[in-house]
Formats: C-alpha cells, structure tokens, sequence
C-alpha cells in the first residue's frame, strides 16, 4: 500500500515537472519570430543536411557520421558541420525560430513544401561555391553550387496554382529574410591551386583580379535572380580568414607561406580582397533593385577580432581531427576534444558551434556592432520592407 502511494506521489512530481517544461516550451514556442520564414544559401556554415541527399557526394563533404552532432539535441550526426548548432541555427535561433529552416532536399522527397510558408527552406550544400565548378567533381564529387540552389527557389516560388499550389506568396517572400555564406569555397579551391602550382616549374599564370570580379559577377546575379522572385531582406556574411582553418595551417607550414596570424597568407590575402568587393557590390544592387535592403557582416574583421580577444583556449587545433592542427579527417575513430566551447574549430575546416554563436550574435546585433554594415539583422527586419 506505501509502496502504490510512494509510486503514486512520485508520478505526479514526474508527471507536473513534465507539464512545468512544457509550459516553458510552450511559453518559447509562442514568440513569435521577427520574420515569418528564412531562407538560407550558400556552403557548409549553414548547410543542415542537403548533402546527405546527394548520391555521388563522398566523406570530404558529408557531415553523416559520428562524432559529427555531438551536442546536437539528438546527440547525433544531422549532416551540420558542426559540434552542435551551426550559423543557420543560431542566426535563426536570434529571430526566434527554434533552429535553422529544414533542408530543401529532405523536404521534396518528403513532398512537404508547404513548409516553406511556415519556416522557410535551407538550399545550402557543403563544399559549394559561386562557381558552378567549386566542390562537384575534385573535391567532394558532388555539392550543389550557389546558381542552381538560387534556381531551386526561384522555381518553387513562381510555381503556378494548380501544379501542386503556389508554395508561398509575395508578402511573405518579401518580409522573410535570405542569409547567404557563400565564397569560402572559392577561395579555398583556388588558393590551393596557386600553391601547389607555385612548386612546379612552369606555373600557369593567373590573375587574382580577374579571378575575383568573376566571383563577384556570379554573386551579383544570383543575388539579382533572388530579388526578380521577391526576395527583399539580406543578411550576407563574407568569406572569413580562410587560410585560418586547421587544414590550410597545415598547408601554410608545408608549403612554407605563413603569415603573422599563423595562417596560409595566400589564402587570407583572397578574403581580405574580396571583402570590399562584396560590400561595394551590395551597395550598387541596393541602389538599383528596387526595395532591396541588406546586412553585410564583414568576416574577416570578426576573425581578425576573435583571434585577438575572445576567450577560446585554442585557436589552431581542430577538435576532432588527428594530426598536425588536428587537420585530419573528423570520423568515430578520432576522439573529439572534451573542451568543445574552449576551441574555434570543431574540424579541419569548420568552426565549433561556441564560435559560430559568437558570428551569430555579431550578425545580429549582440555586441560587435561594428562587424556588420550599413545596418544588422536586428535593424534590417525591424524596418519596413
Ligand atoms: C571525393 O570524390 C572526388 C571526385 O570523385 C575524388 O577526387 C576525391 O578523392 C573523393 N574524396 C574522398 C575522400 O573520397
Ligand atoms: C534543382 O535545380 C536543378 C537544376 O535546375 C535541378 O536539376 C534539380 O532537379 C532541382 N532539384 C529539385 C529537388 O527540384
Ligand atoms: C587582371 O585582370 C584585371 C581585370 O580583368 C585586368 O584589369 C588586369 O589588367 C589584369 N592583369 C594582368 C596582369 O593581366
Ligand atoms: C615547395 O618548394 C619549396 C622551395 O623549393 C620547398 O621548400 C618546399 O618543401 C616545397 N613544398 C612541397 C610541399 O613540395
Ligand atoms: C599578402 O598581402 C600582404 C599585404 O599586401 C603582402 O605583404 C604579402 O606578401 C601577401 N602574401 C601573400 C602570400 O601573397
Ligand atoms: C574574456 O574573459 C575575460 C575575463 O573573464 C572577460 O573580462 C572578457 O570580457 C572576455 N572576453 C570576451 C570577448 O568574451
Ligand atoms: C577515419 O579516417 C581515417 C583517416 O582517413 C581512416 O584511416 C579511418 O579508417 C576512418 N575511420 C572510419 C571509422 O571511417
């Protein structure tokens, strides 16, 4: 008899502490968010599974295994480069969504497009770039470049009524804000291209300007492609140090082209090129595009910054990695770091989730005002579209 009461009390603590977390969601879930939906472009920053879609897209660019998704909700891989969160989610998590939109290949096999009118769709593809060429074949077989991502929303949002229904309208495409990060890919790819040539004895002749203004003409039209299917609100983050990454330390040590940061300076010279060469491009379109607003987060000063100030203990090793900085492949057979908000990067390329939520917040409007221009993503979705 004690013992049914005994049982009894305690199913009712369990049972009203359940209702207690519930009323919490509950009371989170009713904020409503700044925009009504987001939809995200670009690489592996904010990629939260597209690539695990991709038949011939191999390891170096699928984020499907252990220990990928450690300190995820579900503890487990979900196809995000990342620890936990990545920039998506946490950008998204500003706005008041509970994480970043779902990912738009999971949703057409699922047939749920209707989504897109709730939270929006995530395009975004690991290993991507604004050349068509960036990621497909070389390095990961196959990753969805910027242009046909583009492509994927703009042919959803001008689908007719009748073919399945409209998958959103105007007013909404309008007041939802695109988060773009796209670039680094590029930069990586052709980097690595000038290095390794550097060592041969009749290196092909390139030309750095030229290279990036055709970034920047890729950039421009897809960005104008988005805006003729009403799109209006732009969170843009630039390309960040990419010669910083665990992996390109590596290839900066080897190949003998280290800069004062410790980086591969050949790399870092690219982003810090074409930082105001996005900024300048984004403040034509805005003038010519009707109704265009944006927000330019400038990545390379934040990395600048965070290297100098912020508190992680490790700046140069990847966490789960083996090797020199950690520059190895990140798979269950490596052992992760336990410090995983101590570190900046969780593997050879990619930054923890505690760094992420750092550029999350600086997009925003938490503290590093500076970083992001003419306004942040608090200021953008607070105006009238
Ligand atoms: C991925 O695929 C590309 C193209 O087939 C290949 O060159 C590369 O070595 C592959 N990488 C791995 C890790 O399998
Ligand atoms: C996305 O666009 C590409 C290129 O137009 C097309 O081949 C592909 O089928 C589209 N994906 C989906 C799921 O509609
Ligand atoms: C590099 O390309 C730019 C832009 O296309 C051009 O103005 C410049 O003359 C080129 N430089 C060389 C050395 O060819
Ligand atoms: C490239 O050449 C430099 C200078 O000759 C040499 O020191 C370096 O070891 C070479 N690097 C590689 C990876 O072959
Ligand atoms: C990078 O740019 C700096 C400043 O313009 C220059 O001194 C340095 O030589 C460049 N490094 C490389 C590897 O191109
Ligand atoms: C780093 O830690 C110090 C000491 O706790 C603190 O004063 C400072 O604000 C921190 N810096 C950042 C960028 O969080
Ligand atoms: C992890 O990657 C390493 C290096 O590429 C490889 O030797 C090892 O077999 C991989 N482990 C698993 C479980 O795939």
């Amino acid at each position: 008899m004690m013992a049914t009461i005994r049982r009894g009390a305690l199913a009712l603590v369990a049972l009203s502490s359940v209702l207690a977390l519930a009323a919490v969601r509950g009371a989170a879930a009713t904020k409503k968010p700044l925009v009504p939906a987001m939809f995200v472009f670009g690489d592996s920053l904010v990629d939260v599974g597209n690539n695990n879609h991709l038949a011939r897209c191999n390891v170096s660019c699928r984020a499907d295994r252990r220990p990928y998704g450690l300190d995820y909700p579900c503890h487990s891989p979900t196809g995000r480069f990342s620890n936990g969160y990545n920039l998506a989610d946490l950008l998204a998590q500003q706005l008041g969504f509970a994480e970043s939109p779902p990912p738009f290949l999971y949703l057409s096999n699922a047939g749920d497009i209707r989504r897109m009118s709730t939270a929006g769709i995530n395009f975004a593809s690991g290993g991507s770039g604004l050349l068509p060429t960036t990621g497909n074949n070389k390095v990961c077989g196959e990753a969805i470049p910027m242009s046909e991502q583009v492509g994927n929303f703009t042919s959803l949002v001008r689908r007719p009524a009748g073919s399945g229904g409209r998958a959103a309208d105007d007013d909404l495409i309008a007041k939802s804000l695109v988060f773009i990060s796209v670039g680094s890919n590029d930069l990586f790819e052709y980097a690595d291209h000038l290095i390794t040539e550097a060592n041969v004895s009749s290196p092909t002749i390139r030309n750095d300007t030229a290279f990036l203004q055709g970034l920047i003409a890729s950039y421009t039209s897809n960005v104008k492609e988005l805006h003729a299917a009403g799109a209006r609100r732009f969170s843009v983050l630039s390309p960040s140090l990419v010669g910083c990454c665990p992996l390109q330390r590596k290839v900066a040590k080897d190949y003998g082209d280290v800069d004062r940061l410790g980086c591969l300076g050949t790399a870092n010279n690219l982003s810090r090129q074409l930082y105001p060469m996005i900024a300048a491009m984004l403040q034509g379109l805005s003038q010519e595009l009707p109704g265009m607003s944006y927000s330019l987060g400038d990545a390379v000063g934040m990395a600048g910054w965070v290297f100098g100030n912020a508190n992680f203990t490790t700046l140069d090793h990847a966490c789960c990695g083996g090797g020199d900085f950690g520059a190895g492949l990140c798979n269950s057979s490596v052992t992760p770091c336990q410090d995983r908000s101590g570190y900046f990067f969780w593997d050879r390329f990619h930054p923890t989730e505690a760094a992420s939520a750092i550029t999350a917040r600086a997009l925003f409007g938490g503290g590093t005002e500076r970083f992001v221009s003419p306004v942040n993503v608090k200021q953008l979705v607070a105006a009238r579209p």
